[in-house]
C-alpha cells in the first residue's frame, strides 16, 4: 500500500525547517546505505549528529506523533531517527534499491526492522525538475512527487529510487519504522476499518453500529499486534 498524507507539516513548520536546513553543512549520503544500495546512491544528507539534524527531528517526530492518519496507517512501534537529504548539482539520484530490513540507531543501539518507508516533501515541486520517487509496483513503477509537507508512506521491501534532479534541489526527509502490526494485509485491513468508522461516525454520530465496529477494530489489533 502506498498511502499519501498530507500536510504533515504546516506552512509555518516547514518554513522552520528550511531555516534550519539553510545553515546545514552536507554530507555524502552513502554513509546510511547498504552495500548494494551504496553502489547506485549519489546524493546528500545531513549528518545524523549535526545539530541540524537534530532540530530538524525533533520537528518532524512531534507532527507525525500528532498525525491521526499516520498513526492509523503504520501503527509504529518505532520510528528509526529521520534522516535529511538533498538531491541536486552532481549529487542527484539514487538508483533500484531495497531498504535494508534492520536499521540501527547507533547512540541507542535500538533496532528498527523497516516494515514501512517514508519519504517527507521538504521543497515544493515547481522548485526543481526530475526527483521522482519512483517505487516498482511491477507495472512500471509509481511516480510521487508530493507538495513540500506532504508525506508518502511505502512498504520498505518494495524496490525504489530517486530519479535525477536535473535543476534545483530536493529536499526531503527520509525514514523507516516499524510496526506494531507486522503483516501488511492486517495492517490494511485495520487501516481501512479504522476510517470507515471515523466516517461512519462523520455521518450518523455515535451509534450502536460505530460501538461494535470500534469494538472489532480493537479487538483484531489484540490478535495481530505482536509484542
Ligand atoms: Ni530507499
Amino acid at each position: 500500500m502506498l498511502l499519501h498524507i498530507p500536510a504533515v507539516l504546516d506552512t509555518t513548520t516547514l518554513a522552520r525547517c528550511i531555516d534550519l536546513i539553510k545553515q546545514a553543512d552536507w554530507a555524502d549520503g552513502r554513509v546510511t546505505a547498504g552495500s548494494q544500495a551504496a553502489t547506485v546512491k549519489n546524493n546528500r544528507q545531513l549528518p545524523e549528529i549535526s545539530p541540524v539534524a537534530q532540530a530538524l527531528r525533533a520537528i518532524v517526530l512531534e507532527a507525525l506523533s500528532k498525525n491521526p492518519a499516520f498513526f492509523s496507517a503504520a501503527l509504529p512501534r518505532r520510528i528509526s531517527p529521520p534522516l535529511f537529504n538533498r538531491y541536486g548539482d552532481t549529487a542527484n539520484a539514487f538508483g533500484n534499491h531495497v531498504d535494508n530490513a534492520i536499521r540501527t540507531h547507533p547512540p541507542s543501539a535500538q533496532h528498527v526492522r523497516t516494515d514501512l518507508s517514508f519519504t517527507l516533501f521538504l521543497s515544493h515541486p515547481t522548485d526543481y525538475d526530475g526527483g521522482e520517487l519512483i517505487i516498482e509496483d511491477g507495472m512500471g513503477g509509481r511516480a510521487v512527487k508530493l507538495p513540500a509537507g506532504d508525506l508518502i508512506l511505502y512498504p520498505s521491501y518494495s524496490v525504489h529510487r530517486v530519479e535525477p534532479v536535473t535543476h534545483g534541489a530536493r529536499l526531503a526527509c527520509f525514514s523507516w519504522l516499524e510496526s506494531m502490526v507486522r503483516d501488511p494485509q492486517q495492517r490494511e485491513l485495520l487501516h481501512e476499518l479504522d476510517q470507515s468508522i471515523v466516517a461512519l461516525r462523520g455521518e450518523h454520530g455515535e451509534t450502536d453500529t460505530a460501538v461494535q465496529l470500534t469494538s472489532c477494530y480493537h479487538n483484531l489489533m489484540r490478535m495481530w499486534v505482536t509484542v
